[in-house]
C-alpha cells in the first residue's frame, strides 16, 4: 500500500512539474477572466462614457530575456521599482527598444515543439539567448471610496501572447489570445487611494501555436487598458440585429441583452430600454427628432443573477438598408433605468444596419444583390508603434480604401481594434473578420493541430472571442475562422461554436473547406480563376488572396476582374495586402531612424527578409504606383466608347445609380493628339473625400498622335562631334560638353522585380545579358539631332523572352529635370498601365524613379511620344518606354537592401526601349508574367527613334 502510494506521488510529481507553465498548457486558456462580450459602446463614443476611466500612458517596465531571469515577486506592494524603466502603454516593447522584433512568414520563432516554447533551439537563434522574454509592467492609479461600491472591471484590449495579473499585491488571472479583450473582476481587490497593477507578459506560450502568421512577431500590451467603473447592477452584453421580410418592405429589430447583477442585494423594477434613432448616412440624420422606443422590465434580478431580455421592434417601414456603398446606419441608444441609485443608469451607444447576407446555390448576396467584393487584406502595421494603430491612421487607410473604390476588407489574420469596425460600419466597408488562428508553421491544411484535440479549446475560444466581441457590426458579411490552419475536428468545433452565435452571416474558411461557406482558392492566374470558379458548382468561389502586391508589382489585374464580373459565382478577390509592414528603429520610444526596415534588419533570426513588403502603401501611407492602378480597375463604373462615338457606362455597383454622379468630359489636345478624358465625381461631400472627388475615370484617344514622319532625312552625314563604332555612339559633342558618360548601346537586360526574382527570371533569360543579332543605324540628321535605327532579326527560334527591346545610354549627372508627353505621372509597366493616362508630364528624376523599400526595377512609363532630360530629347518613331534613375544596373544587381545603401548620383542611367517585360502580378513564389505582356526572342523587332539636343528656349 505504502509502495503505491509512493509511486503515485511521483507520477503527480512528474506530472506537476510537466504543467507548471500555465503559458506551455493548452488546457489552461484563462483563470479569472471574464466571458467575452460585445463591444458595449461606441469606439468613438468611449470618451463619453462615464464608465471608463482610461490607464493608458507610461507604465514602469522591466524586460528580462527569458522567465528564469524576470523579477518573481516585482508584483508585491513593497518591491521597488523606482530604478525601472518606462514604457508607452499601448506598445510593442520591441518598438520601444526592448528586445529584438522577428519577421518571419511560415515557421515559427521557436522551436516547435508543442506546446513547450522553450526547447532548446540553434545558436544562431533570436529565441537561442532569449529563450521567452519576459515583460514586467507595473502601473499605479487611484481609486475613489465611491468607486469602490460599484462593480470595478479591468479590460486589456490585447496583450500579447499571455499574461498574469496582479492587484495590490495579489495574484488576480491569467490571458491567452492575443488579439481579443480581456477583462477581470478586480473590485475585491482594489481599495480607495493608491493601487498597484502589475503585468507579466510571456512573449510565447503555448497560445502561440495557433498565432503563426506572416508578420512580425511583436509582444506587448499593445492594445489600450480601462479600468470600467460599473454599476453593481449593469448590462452585460447585448446583440442587435436587424431582418428584413423577403420583399425588403419591412423589417424587425431583435436585440438581446444580458444583465447581470454582481451586487449582494436582489434589484427590483429595472427597465431595459432601446431607443433607435432615424437612419444616417454619414452622419447625417434624416429626420433628428424622430425615435422608437422598445422597453421590458424586470420585476426582480436576484443577487448574483444574469438575465437575457429580448427585444424585438417592428417597422412597418421599408428599410434604409446597409451596404458599402450606402453605409445607412440606425444609431441606437441602450438603457437600463430605474437602478437603486439612479445615477448608476447606464447608458450605451451603438448602431445597427438593416442588411442580408445569403449563399444561394453558388452566389453570394447581399441585400438580394450578387454584389462584387473588391478587396484587399490588411495587417494592423504601423511603422512606429508596430501592432498597435493609432485612431487616425486607421482612418486614412479607410479613407484610402474607400478612394481606391476598395469595398471589401479581411482583417488578416486577426481581430484588429474595434474602432476599425466603426469605421468601416460609418464609411461604408464590406468586412470579412477574422479568428486569430493561423497554424502554418505545420504546414497549410495541416492534420497536426486541425486533430490534436488538447488544442480544440484554444481554437473555440478564437471563434468565440472573435463573433462575441464584432457582433454588432453591420459592416461584417462574413467570420473567418482564421488564415492556413488545420483540418479536422478542432476546425469543425469552431465551425459550429460562429454557427451557434451568428445564423446571419455565414463563417469562412480557407484550409478546410467542409467548414466553408465560400469556396476559396487563392492566387491563381485569370485563367486558372475562370476554369476554377466553373468547376466548382455547389459554393460561391472567391480568392480571399490574390495578387501579391510585393514590390514592383500588380500587373493584369484588369485580366482578373474581365473574369470576375463574367462569373456571378465569383463573389470577389481581395488582394495581398494593404500595407508594407516596414518598421522604423526605434529606442526608448524614440524614432532613431526614419529608413524602412525589415526581416534581418535587426539581427532577427530566422527571418524572411522583406517578404512583408507587400503592401499597396507604404509604412508612412504613400501610396505605391500600384495603389492607383487597384482604384481604377476596382472603379465603380467603367466606361466604353462605341464606333459611332457614344460613351456608354457599366455600373459595377448594385447600390448606385450612375445619375447619382457627376460625369465629366474633357477634351484635351497635346500637341496634335487630341484625348477624350471621361471622369465621375461625387456631388457630394463624403467622410472619405469632398465633393468632386473623382471616383472612376476612363480615356480615350479621338485623334491619334502623328509620329515623326518616317521619311526624315537618311543622309548618313558624318558630323563633328559625333561618333559611331558600330552600334554604338560613343561620343556626342555639343557646345563643347560631352553629352554621354556612357555610350548609347543596345541592351536587353533589367534586374528583376521581387515578382520575377522569385520566379527565376533573370537565370531562364540570362542568355539576353548579351545582346543578339541586332543592328543598329545611325543616320545623323545634323549636328544636333540624330535618328536611331534598330533592329533584331533572330538567328534561332528557342530563346526565351526578352527583358526589355531597347537602348540604354549614361547622362551627366545633372540631367535631373524631366519632361514628357506619354503615360503618367505614376511609374507604369505594360500590364499595370491603365490607371495612368497619357498627358505632358513634368518632374525631378527623383519623382520619376520608385524608390522601393527593398530595391529593384522600377520606374518605367509607357506610351511615351516624346521625352526630354537636360537638354536632350527623344522623339519615338512609336510609343516609348523609358526608365531614367540617377544609378545603374549594376547598382541593384548588386543587391543593395535598402534604397539609401545604392550608390547615385554619379551618372543618369537612360533605358529607352520599344517594349518591356511586365511586372506580373500572380505571386512572388513562381508565377510569371503573363505572356501577352512579354517580348518574344523569336521574332523579329525593330524600332526607332530621333535623339536631339534642345536650347533652353525651344524646349515645349
Ligand atoms: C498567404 C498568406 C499570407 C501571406 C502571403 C504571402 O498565403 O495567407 O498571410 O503569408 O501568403 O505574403
Ligand atoms: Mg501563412
Amino acid at each position: 500500500m505504502k509502495r503505491v502510494f509512493v509511486l503515485l506521488a511521483s507520477v503527480l510529481a512528474i506530472t506537476a512539474q510537466a504543467q507548471t507553465h500555465d503559458w506551455e498548457n493548452p488546457a489552461v486558456l484563462s483563470i479569472n477572466k471574464l466571458p467575452y462580450h460585445a463591444t458595449l459602446q461606441l469606439p468613438s463614443k468611449e470618451k463619453e462614457c462615464k464608465e471608463i476611466v482610461s490607464l493608458d500612458g507610461q507604465w514602469l517596465f522591466h524586460w528580462s530575456r527569458n522567465p528564469e531571469e524576470r523579477p518573481v515577486d516585482f508584483y508585491r506592494e513593497d518591491y521597488d521599482v523606482s530604478q525601472w524603466g518606462k514604457i508607452t502603454v499601448p506598445g510593442n516593447w520591441q518598438t520601444q527598444g526592448y528586445g529584438t522584433p522577428i519577421y518571419i512568414n511560415i515557421n515559427y520563432p521557436f522551436v516547435r515543439n508543442r506546446p513547450s516554447v522553450t526547447s532548446e533551439p540553434p545558436r544562431d537563434w533570436t529565441a537561442y539567448e532569449n529563450r521567452n522574454p519576459v515583460g514586467s509592467y507595473v502601473t499605479f492609479f487611484d481609486v475613489t471610496k465611491e468607486m469602490l461600491n460599484q462593480n470595478l472591471i479591468l479590460h486589456f484590449g490585447g496583450v500579447h501572447s499571455a499574461f498574469y495579473l496582479w492587484v495590490n499585491g495579489q495574484k488576480v488571472g491569467y490571458s491567452q489570445n492575443s488579439m481579443s479583450p480581456a477583462e477581470f473582476d478586480v473590485t475585491k481587490y482594489l481599495r480607495a487611494g493608491r493601487n498597484k497593477l502589475a503585468v507579466e507578459v510571456y512573449r510565447w506560450s503555448d497560445g502561440s501555436y495557433l498565432e503563426d502568421q506572416d508578420m512580425w512577431r511583436l509582444s506587448g500590451i499593445f492594445r489600450s487598458v480601462q479600468l470600467w467603473v460599473r454599476p453593481l447592477v449593469h448590462i452585460s452584453d447585448y446583440q442587435v440585429t436587424a431582418v428584413t421580410n423577403a420583399d425588403y418592405s419591412n423589417f424587425t429589430v431583435n436585440a438581446k441583452i444580458a444583465v447581470c447583477n454582481t451586487g449582494k442585494k436582489s434589484a427590483k423594477n429595472l427597465l431595459v430600454q432601446l431607443q433607435m434613432d432615424c437612419p444616417e448616412l454619414y452622419g447625417i440624420n434624416v429626420n433628428p427628432n424622430h425615435r422608437n422606443i422598445t422597453n421590458h422590465r424586470i420585476p426582480k434580478l436576484p443577487a448574483g443573477d444574469t438575465i437575457t431580455v429580448e427585444l424585438a421592434y417592428h417597422y412597418d417601414t421599408p428599410p434604409r438598408l446597409w451596404t458599402a456603398e450606402k453605409p445607412w446606419l440606425y444609431p441606437f441608444t441602450l438603457q437600463l433605468l430605474g437602478t437603486k441609485d439612479s445615477k448608476n443608469d447606464e447608458a450605451f451607444n451603438y448602431h445597427f444596419g438593416v442588411k442580408k447576407v445569403e449563399v444561394v446555390g453558388e452566389v453570394f448576396k447581399i441585400n438580394g444583390k450578387n454584389v462584387k467584393l473588391r478587396g484587399v487584406n490588411r495587417h494592423d502595421h504601423h511603422p512606429k508603434t508596430g501592432r498597435y494603430v493609432d485612431d487616425a491612421t486607421y482612418e486614412e487607410d479607410i479613407r484610402l480604401m474607400k478612394q481606391a473604390n476598395i469595398n471589401f476588407l479581411r482583417t488578416s489574420h486577426y481581430p484588429d481594434r474595434e474602432y476599425l469596425y466603426e469605421l468601416c460600419d460609418k464609411w461604408g466597408i464590406y468586412v470579412m473578420d477574422e479568428a486569430n488562428h493561423e497554424t502554418h508553421g505545420y504546414g497549410y491544411a495541416n492534420q497536426v493541430m486541425g486533430e490534436d484535440l488538447s488544442f480544440q479549446k484554444a481554437h473555440v475560444d478564437r471563434a468565440e472571442a472573435l463573433v462575441k466581441r464584432d457582433f454588432n457590426h453591420p459592416s461584417i458579411i462574413l467570420w473567418s475562422l482564421g488564415n492556413e490552419g488545420g483540418v479536422g475536428p478542432n476546425i469543425e468545433a469552431m465551425y459550429n461554436k460562429v454557427k451557434e452565435l451568428d445564423t446571419t452571416r455565414p463563417p469562412f474558411y480557407d484550409s478546410d473547406r467542409r467548414y466553408s461557406a465560400i469556396w476559396d482558392d487563392s492566387y491563381l492566374y485569370p485563367d486558372e480563376l475562370r476554369k476554377n470558379a466553373q468547376q466548382v458548382t455547389d459554393k460561391p468561389f472567391m480568392m480571399r488572396e490574390y495578387a501579391h502586391a510585393m514590390g514592383n508589382s500588380c500587373g493584369n489585374l484588369k485580366e482578373y476582374w474581365d473574369v470576375i464580373y463574367a462569373d456571378s459565382s465569383i463573389c470577389g478577390a481581395a488582394i495581398w495586402d494593404w500595407v508594407d509592414q516596414g518598421l522604423y528603429r526605434s529606442e526608448k520610444g524614440e524614432v532613431k531612424s526614419e529608413k524602412f526596415l525589415y526581416g534581418g534588419d535587426f539581427g532577427d533570426k530566422p527571418n524572411d527578409g522583406p517578404f512583408c513588403l507587400n503592401g499597396l502603401i507604404a509604412p508612412d501611407r504613400k501610396p505605391h504606383p500600384h495603389y492607383y492602378e487597384v482604384q481604377y480597375v476596382y472603379q465603380p463604373l467603367q466606361f466604353v466608347r462605341d464606333a459611332d462615338g457614344t460613351i456608354r457606362t457599366i455600373n459595377r455597383d448594385c447600390f448606385t445609380d450612375p445619375s447619382e454622379y457627376e460625369i465629366i468630359r474633357d477634351t484635351i489636345e497635346y500637341d496634335d493628339e487630341t484625348v477624350l478624358n471621361v471622369y465621375a465625381r461625387l456631388r457630394h461631400d463624403t467622410p472619405w473625400a469632398k465633393k468632386g472627388f473623382v471616383v472612376a475615370r476612363e480615356q480615350f484617344v479621338l485623334t491619334p498622335y502623328v509620329f515623326p514622319d518616317a521619311h526624315t532625312p537618311t543622309a548618313n552625314v558624318s558630323q563633328k562631334g559625333i561618333t559611331i563604332d558600330e552600334n554604338k555612339l560613343t561620343s556626342w559633342i555639343v557646345d563643347g560638353k560631352e553629352m554621354l558618360q556612357a555610350p548609347l548601346e543596345p541592351y536587353f537586360w533589367k534586374p528583376e522585380n521581387d515578382n520575377q526574382s522569385a520566379a527565376g527570371f533573370a537565370r531562364r533569360v540570362a542568355t539576353w545579358k548579351d545582346v543578339k543579332d541586332v543592328k543598329v543605324t545611325y543616320t545623323v540628321i545634323n549636328d544636333h539631332s540624330i535618328r536611331v535605327d534598330m533592329d533584331y532579326q533572330p538567328t534561332a527560334t528557342d530563346r526565351p523572352v526578352i527583358p526589355k527591346f531597347g537602348m540604354r545610354m549614361r547622362l551627366p549627372a545633372d540631367y535631373t529635370q524631366i519632361k514628357y508627353y506619354g503615360r503618367g505621372p505614376w511609374e507604369n509597366y505594360p500590364d499595370r498601365k491603365r490607371s495612368a493616362f497619357l498627358g505632358i508630364y513634368e518632374m525631378p528624376l527623383s519623382e520619376y524613379e520608385t524608390e522601393y523599400i527593398h530595391p529593384q526595377d522600377n520606374g518605367n512609363r509607357c506610351d511615351i511620344r516624346w521625352f526630354e532630360i537636360g537638354n536632350l530629347r527623344i522623339d519615338g518613331f512609336q510609343p516609348l518606354c523609358i526608365r531614367a534613375w540617377d544609378y545603374g544596373e549594376e547598382d541593384l544587381e548588386s543587391a543593395p537592401r535598402h534604397p539609401n545603401d545604392i550608390p547615385r548620383g554619379r551618372f543618369v542611367n537612360l533605358n529607352i526601349d520599344l517594349d518591356i517585360h511586365g511586372v506580373g502580378g500572380a505571386d512572388t513564389w513562381g508565377k510569371r508574367t503573363l505572356p501577352q505582356y512579354t517580348i518574344d526572342g523569336n521574332q523579329p523587332h525593330h524600332y526607332c527613334f530621333i535623339l536631339s539636343t534642345v536650347s533652353e528656349g525651344s524646349k515645349r
